[in-house]
């Protein structure tokens, strides 16, 4: 009973390589956090990873890595619904009916398309209708919100628009969702203080060995200003990123080292290294016991795709039958 009442969650993330604190603190621990009070579809969008991943191997195992990586920091497969997107063919034909109702001039206005441009990347079809099957991934389940990252924002929008097309042509059929960013984490810097970002090689991995953490902080540029001379902490991204894993008086006590002075940047580099390192392990060590049990983590999503395949194709029929393909029963 209690469960019907429940909004709907749902979001993903691509099999395109380790994640990180990022992509941790802007999205992934949201829909930890939030995994009790929605019904959750939590899934990995391999056909958009397609676009970039173009080798079997590589696919298979950033598939099952991601997988992982959503176990360890604390999805629960017991209460949501954890799934690969191609176990759901559904969503590619939907997101054709929806490429027949969206013109090109709207889809070059999507940020991905556009940066892709401007890099005079080559841009193929998939990539111009990035957008479009992420609407399906989201309109098919009836997600209420979705939460991302600042940088996915606009695709949520994209959906919603989408939502209304089909609704306004075909009567109402898909539900408009609500994009969830959280403000304070929207953009996290990377070391070099730029949004961190895989394809920037600025990152800390969520589930960086020890060592690895110690090289990275290590390694972040500070500036040339003396020990006794105050600073302001917001400034600098090493203060940003150490905020994301400190408590209030943690936070303070940063602060007032930045702003007091009097304390030199390789004391608190250490700080940070030690405070990053006591939030990391702990996760990474549960990795490492799903890496001993794959056959386990296949199982979970096998399972999870059996439940979105199903409903997915009760979603779909509706669709057939509003654009007008159901002309006799199957
Ligand atoms: P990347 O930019 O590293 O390739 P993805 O595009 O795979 O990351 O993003 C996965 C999720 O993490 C998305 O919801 C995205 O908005 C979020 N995200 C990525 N980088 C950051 C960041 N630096 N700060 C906040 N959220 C981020
Ligand atoms: N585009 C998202 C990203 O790069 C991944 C994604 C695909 C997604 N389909 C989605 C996220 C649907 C939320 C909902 O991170």
């Amino acid at each position: 009973m209690q469960e019907e009442k429940k909004q709907v969650m749902l979001s993903g993330v691509k099999p395109t390589g380790r994640p990180h604190i990022g992509n941790y603190f802007g999205a992934m621990k949201q829909w930890v956090d939030l995994q009790d009070q929605y019904k959750t579809y939590i899934f990995i969008p391999d056909y958009h990873a397609l676009i970039s991943v173009q080798d079997k191997k590589e696919m298979e195992t950033a598939i099952l890595d991601v997988a992982m990586d959503l176990l360890a920091i604390g999805i629960n497969p017991e209460k949501v619904v954890l799934y690969k997107q191609s176990d759901v063919p559904a969503h590619v034909e939907l997101a054709w009916i929806f490429n027949c109702l969206t013109t090109m001039p709207y889809l070059m206005r999507a940020h991905a398309f556009k940066d892709a441009e401007a890099k005079n990347k080559e841009v193929s079809v998939g990539l111009f209708s990035y957008p479009i099957l992420m609407a399906a991934d989201i309109l098919m389940y009836d997600a209420d919100v979705v939460p991302v990252g600042k940088d996915q924002q606009q695709h949520v929008e994209i959906a919603r628009d989408m939502a209304d097309k089909f609704n306004n042509k075909f009567g109402d059929v898909f539900k408009r969702p609500q994009a969830l960013v959280k403000e304070e984490v929207a953009v996290v810097p990377g070391i070099d203080g730029q949004k961190m970002s895989k394809s920037y090689g600025n990152t800390i991995p969520l589930f960086a060995e020890d060592d690895e953490i110690e090289n990275i902080i290590s390694k972040i540029p500070m500036d040339s200003k003396g020990i006794v001379d105050t600073k302001n902490p917001d400034d600098y991204p090493i203060y940003i990123i150490y905020k994301l894993f400190a408590n209030g008086t943690e936070d303070r006590e940063m602060r007032e080292m930045f702003e007091k002075g009097g304390v030199g940047y390789g004391e608190i580099k250490r700080i940070v290294i030690d405070k990053i390192i006591s939030f990391i392990a702990p996760m990474r060590e549960k990795r490492k016991e799903y890496t001993k049990n794959p056959e386990k983590v296949l199982k979970i999503l096998k399972k999870g795709g059996k439940i979105v395949k199903k409903q997915a194709e009760e979603k779909m029929k509706e669709v057939r039958k509003r654009v007008g393909f159901e002309l006799y029963s199957q």
